[in-house]
């Protein structure tokens, strides 16, 4: 979507962005900087080729990667359980209406089959979604950051406890550094990683109640009516609760 190449990243932000989600894993020790080195000497670069290839394709892959890391990182660790589905009567994370228009999962495949080809069973999951987003980023007018891999995937995934961990959108401000605070990351942290809303889109449902009855008097009266316009209605058709509903890309 060419709409996304406008949307550049403050380097202030996306410096500050990266060491913060690496915090985000456990057994971090055992990471290492090209982990791949020896069983998948490329792995790294076919993952920048086809996270680059998507882009030119699909633009609004590179803010799912984005969103993935955060989404997969922040509950239990950077896993790749956001990526298993649900089996037998168990529902995984993809489930939880904290993940509503996560998209793109399909893609993630393409990446992941691409390294299979090269060196089967041997890249991670979870290094495929931290990997994707660090170049991702590039992408989308970021710097590159070094990242280290290594990481292990998951074999459990529960839709209950993303809720956990994953603030709701309408969370109070106190709420929201709680739960950031509980893994380590203070409010200059939180406020950094937030500036990653300056890419992607938010469906209506998530901030009419911003606009309607009354407009939030937070928020800049130029963009509130902005988004009015994007967001015509208080109650926006159940139909739109769904990846193709009526949606306001950001900024
Ligand atoms: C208080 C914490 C957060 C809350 C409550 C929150 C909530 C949301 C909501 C409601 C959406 C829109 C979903 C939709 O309507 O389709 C969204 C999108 C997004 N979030 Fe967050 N988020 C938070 C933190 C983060 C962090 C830390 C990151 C990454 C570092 C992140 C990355 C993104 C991205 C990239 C999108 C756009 C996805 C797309 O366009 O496909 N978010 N978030
Ligand atoms: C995941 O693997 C662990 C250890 O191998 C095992 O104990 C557990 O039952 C597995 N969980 C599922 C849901 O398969
Ligand atoms: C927040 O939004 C959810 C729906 O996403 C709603 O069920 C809940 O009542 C809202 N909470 C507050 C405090 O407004």
């Amino acid at each position: 979507m060419a709409a996304y190449k406008h949307h550049a990243f403050s380097s202030f932000i996306i410096l500050m962005l990266f060491p913060l989600l690496l915090q985000f894993q456990f057994g971090k020790s055992e990471l290492q900087l090209n982990y791949y080195s020896e069983s998948c000497p490329k792995a790294e670069e076919i993952i920048k080729q086809e996270v680059a290839k998507l882009y030119y394709e699909h633009g609004n892959t590179a803010v799912s990667w984005l969103r993935n890391l955060f989404h997969d990182c922040f509950v239990q660790g950077c896993d790749a359980s956001l990526l298993l589905e649900s089996v037998n009567g168990i529902e995984s994370e993809k489930a939880s209406g904290r993940n509503f228009g996560m998209r793109n999962f399909k893609y993630v495949n393409t990446i992941k089959m691409a390294l299979e080809n090269e060196c089967p069973s041997t890249v991670s999951c979870a290094d495929v979604v931290a990997l994707s987003a660090r170049d991702g980023i590039v992408m989308l007018g970021g710097p590159h950051i070094e990242m280290k891999t290594g990481r292990r995937d998951s074999n459990e995934s529960y839709a209950k406890i993303v809720e956990e961990f994953i603030p709701n959108h309408n969370d109070s401000m106190s709420s929201v550094l709680s739960r950031f605070q509980s893994v380590g990351i203070d409010v200059e942290g939180t406020v950094a990683l937030l500036g990653a809303h300056s890419v992607g889109r938010v469906h209506c449902v998530n901030l009419v109640h911003r606009l309607y009855p009354t407009v939030d008097p937070t928020l800049d009266p130029d963009y509130a009516e902005y988004l009015k316009g994007r967001c015509p209605t208080p109650i926006p058709d159940p139909k739109q609760s769904n990846t193709r509903g009526t949606t306001v890309k950001r900024p």
